[in-house]
C-alpha cells in the first residue's frame, strides 16, 4: 500500500481538454491558475480516443497535455479510461455489453457500459492501464490514479452466470452445502447440477421494483450481489496491478459513488485495496448537512480513520436531476470546507470546462461556457483556491478522534432490504441516518466501524438494525460490553445468519444473551400510524412520553431492565427500551423507531454516562468538526444557516486559519461563513 503525501489539499477536477480546440488549452492553464487549481483529473473518458482499433494506440494529445499541465505547474490525476469502452469494441466484441435486469442485451451507447466479466473488457482494461502506465512512468505531472470511473453496474449476461457458478463453487465447494445456505427446499428449489443455477434476474427470481429490492430467494440474490461486487474489485484489481507492476509506488484510487453509499458495492470490501479512498458528491441544495457529514464520516471509516479524497462536486449546478437550481453563494465553498473538516484531503469538481455537447452540456463547471473568469462561480472557484493556497499543508494526515463506533455493514444492508420483513419502509440507510444524525446534533463524533474493526478504543458501539450478525460477531460484542462498553442495537436484529437464514429459537439471536431479552413478535406500523414509547426509569433526560413509528415488537426480558415501554396498543405496557447490564457494561435495545427527541436524549445520557464530551456547543444550523495531529487540535466551525450565528468557543486564545487572525470567547460567524480554528492540545486539556 503506497502512502499518500501530497504538498497541499489538492485543488481542481475533471478537465476534458480533448472536447476543445488546442488553442483553449493555454487559456485554461492561465484560468487555472488564476483559480489556485493544481489538480487536473484527466483521461477519464478517452478511451476510443487513445484506441482508435484493436491494433492501434495513440496518446499523442494526453502527451501534450501533460506537459502543459507540467508546465504550468499543475499535477495529473491520471484517469485510465475505461468506464465507456469504444463503439468498434462493442461491435466486434459484442461479450462487453452487459444485459439488464430484465434480460436485455443492451446495444452501445452511454457509459458505465462494460461487463464486468466480459473477457475482452478485462483484456483491453488491463492492457490501456500497462500502456498509460508504461508511458506516463516517468513523467513529472503525474501525481495519482483514477481507475475507470464510478464503478459497479449490474449485469445479468451468460459470462457474468458462468462466472457465478464459479464463484459459488469456491464459496460452497459442494452443492449440498450451497442447496442448505440458500434454503433450496423451500419452493422446490434443489439444484443437483451447477449448470441449473441462473443469476436471479427479473426473468429468475427478482421482485425488485421502484421502491424495492425483494426477491425470491434472499441467499441467492446476496451471494449474487456479493459476487458482482467481487466481480468489479477484480476488474479494479487488473487495472491497479498492471499499474504497480511498472510504478511499485503508484498512488492508485477510483472514484467512490452514490455519495459513497453505492448499494452495489461493499466499499468495506473494497478499500483495502485502494490507496486513497475517493468520493464523488452531488447532493441537492436541500440536502441537509448531515447527510454528508455521514458519507464523509464513512469515508473516514472506510480505512480506519484514513483521511480520503473528495473527487467529485459540482461547482454550481447539476444536471440530472428533474429540476437543477443553482447552487446559491457561499455553498460551495462551506461544503467543501465541510468534506475537509470529516477528513478529505482535496476539493475537486467535476468539471473544470463545461462541454459543448451531449449529455453535460449543462452541469457546472469552473469555467463557464462563456469562457472566461467573469463568472460568480469562477470567482468563488478562485477564492476558495486562494484560501486552500494559504492553508498549506498543516491539515493533511490530520485523523479525527472518536469514542463512538457505528457499525455499518453492506451485506447487512442488502439482506435487510431483500425482502418479506416487516415493512417495505425499512430502509437500512434511513436508520443509519437517524442514528448518526443524533450524534451530529450533540456535536459527538463518530467513527463508521465493521465488523472486523477492534472495538477496544470505543466506549460506545452502536449498531442500528443489525438484522444479519454475522459468525463470530455476538461473540465479540460480548467481549466489547463484558469489558465495560456500552453497545446500542434496534429492533430487528440478530434475525438472521450470513445466508439470511433465520437463527431458530427465538429473536434475537446470537444477540439474545448480551440483550437479556426475548423478541416474540414484531408489528409493523402503516407510514403514517404512530405508538408512543413511556419512561419507566429517567435516563439522564429522557423522561416523560416520546413518539415511535414504523415497527414495534413484543420483549420478553430475559435479565434487562425495562426503562421505557409502549404506550399503546395490545402491547401496551411492554418494553420499548431495555438495558442489560453484562459483566462491565451494558447493552441497550430499542424495539422500534423512536423520534429523534427521544434518540437525542437518549444517545446524550449513554455518552455523558461514559464521560463522552460534546465538541463544543452551538446553535442549529452550526456543525463543528475536529482533526488532530502533532499535538495540535483543528476545529471547524461551519455555518449551514442563513443567518449570522454566534457561537462561544471558551477563554484560549485560538488561530483561525482563514483569516489568518486570533479568536476567543464568543465568535461570530456570518452566514455560510466557516471558521477553522487551531489550538494545541495542553491547551485544550487544561
Ligand atoms: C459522476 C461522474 C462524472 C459526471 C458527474 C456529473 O460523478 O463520475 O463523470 O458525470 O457525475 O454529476
Ligand atoms: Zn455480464
Amino acid at each position: 500500500m503506497t502512502r499518500c503525501a501530497f504538498p497541499k489539499i489538492l485543488y481542481g477536477g475533471d478537465y476534458n481538454p480533448e472536447q476543445f480546440p488546442k488553442e483553449i488549452w493555454d487559456e485554461d492553464m492561465r484560468l487555472f491558475r488564476l483559480a489556485g487549481i493544481d489538480t487536473a483529473t484527466i483521461n477519464v473518458f478517452s478511451w476510443s480516443l487513445n484506441q482508435p482499433d484493436e491494433e492501434t494506440y495513440c496518446f499523442d494529445w494526453l502527451d501534450e497535455l501533460m506537459n502543459k499541465l507540467h508546465d504550468s505547474g499543475m499535477r495529473a490525476c491520471l484517469g485510465t479510461g475505461t468506464a465507456a469502452h469504444p463503439a468498434w469494441m462493442a461491435r466486434k466484441y459484442p461479450d462487453v455489453l452487459t444485459v439488464t435486469y430484465d434480460g436485455k442485451k443492451r446495444k452501445y451507447g452511454r457509459r458505465h457500459n462494460s461487463c464486468p466479466n466480459s473477457p475482452t473488457f478485462r483484456r483491453y482494461a488491463g492492457q490501456m492501464a500497462s500502456k498509460l502506465a508504461e508511458r506516463y512512468k516517468d513523467h513529472p505531472a503525474l501525481l495519482l490514479w483514477h481507475v475507470n470511473n464510478e464503478i459497479g453496474i449490474r449485469c445479468y449476461c451468460d459470462n457474468c452466470e458462468r462466472a457465478f457458478r464459479e464463484w459459488l463453487k469456491q464459496r460452497y465447494g459442494t452443492l449440498e452445502q450451497l442447496n442448505q445456505a440458500w434454503y433450496t427446499r423451500f419452493w422446490g428449489h434443489t439444484f443437483y447440477d451447477w449448470e441449473e443455477i441462473v443469476l436471479p434476474s427479473a426473468l429468475s427470481e427478482g421482485l425488485q421494483n421502484s421502491n424495492s429490492d425483494q426477491t425470491a430467494f434472499q441467499g441467492i440474490t446476496l451471494d449474487y450481489y456479493r459476487f458482482n461486487s467481487d466481480s468489479w474489485l477484480e476488474c479494479y484489481l487488473i487495472e491497479y496491478r498492471a499499474i504497480k507492476e511498472i510504478i511499485p509506488d503508484a498512488v492508485v484510487t477510483t472514484n467512490f459513488q452514490g455519495n459513497g453509499t453505492y448499494k452495489p458495492l461493499d466499499y468495506f470490501k473494497w478499500a483495502p485495496h485502494l490507496d486513497i479512498v475517493a468520493l464523488d458528491i452531488y447532493p441537492e441544495n436541500h440536502t441537509p448537512e448531515s447527510y454528508m457529514a455521514f458519507r464523509y464520516d464513512l469515508m473516514r471509516g472506510l480505512k480506519d480513520g484514513a483521511p480520503f479524497l473528495l473527487m467529485e462536486q459540482s461547482p454550481s449546478v447539476i444536471n440530472w436531476k428533474a429540476v437543477n437550481p443553482l447552487k446559491r453563494p457561499g455553498v460551495m465553498r462551506l461544503r467543501s470546507y465541510q468534506a475537509v473538516a470529516r477528513g478529505a484531503e482535496s476539493v475537486m469538481f467535476f468539471q473544470l470546462r463545461r462541454s459543448l455537447g451531449a449529455y453535460e452540456k449543462f452541469h457546472g463547471a469552473v469555467i463557464d461556457h462563456a469562457g472566461h473568469e467573469h463568472t460568480r462561480v469562477f470567482r468563488e472557484c478562485a477564492e476558495l483556491g486562494q484560501e486552500l493556497q494559504r492553508l498549506g499543508s498543516g491539515l493533511l494526515g490530520a485523523r479525527t478522534e472518536s469514542r463512538v463506533g457505528l457499525l455499518f455493514d453492506w451485506e447487512n444492508w442488502w439482506a435487510v432490504e431483500l425482502g418479506g420483513g416487516p415493512s417495505v419502509h425499512l430502509k437500512y440507510l434511513d436508520q443509519m441516518q437517524k442514528y448518526y444524525d443524533a450524534f451530529y446534533e450533540l456535536r459527538i463524533p463518530v467513527d463508521f466501524i465493521h465488523e472486523g474493526t477492534e472495538l477496544g478504543r470505543y466506549d460506545l458501539v452502536v449498531a442500528p438494525l443489525l438484522y444479519m450478525a454475522k459468525p463470530g460477531l455476538a461473540r465479540k460484542l460480548e467481549q466489547f460490553v463484558q469489558g465495560g462498553g456500552t453497545f446500542v442495537t434496534t429492533f430487528f436484529s440478530g434475525i438472521a445468519d450470513e445466508h439470511d437464514r433465520v437463527v431458530p429459537g427465538g429473536y434475537p439471536g446470537e444477540l439474545r444473551r448480551l440483550l437479556g431479552i426475548w423478541v416474540e413478535e414484531i408489528d409493523a406500523l402503516f407510514p403514517d400510524r404512530r405508538n408512543r414509547i413511556v419512561v419507566k426509569q429517567p435516563f439522564g433526560l429522557l423522561d416523560g412520553s416520546y413518539e415511535c413509528r414504523l415497527a414495534c415488537e413484543i420483549v420478553h426480558p430475559e435479565g434487562a431492565e425495562t426503562i421505557a415501554v409502549f404506550g399503546e396498543d395490545f402491547y401496551r405496557g411492554s418494553p420499548a427500551l431495555t438495558r442489560h447490564r453484562y459483566g462491565q457494561g451494558e447493552a441497550w435495545y430499542a424495539a422500534t423507531e423512536p423520534d429523534r427527541r427521544f434518540l437525542g436524549q437518549w444517545l446524550q445520557a449513554l455518552c455523558e454516562a461514559k464521560g463522552i464530551r460534546p465538541l463544543c456547543a452551538a446553535p442549529p444550523g452550526v456543525e463543528v468538526a475536529e482533526r488532530a495531529k502533532d499535538g495540535a487540535i483543528y476545529t471547524f466551525v461551519l455555518n449551514h444557516s442563513d443567518a449570522a450565528q454566534k457561537i462561544h468557543i471558551g477563554d484560549d486564545i485560538r488561530q483561525e486559519l482563514l483569516s489568518g487572525g486570533t479568536v476567543s470567547g464568543e465568535i461570530e460567524l456570518a452566514p455560510k461563513g466557516v471558521m477553522i480554528l487551531k489550538h494545541n492540545r495542553a491547551l485544550a486539556q487544561a
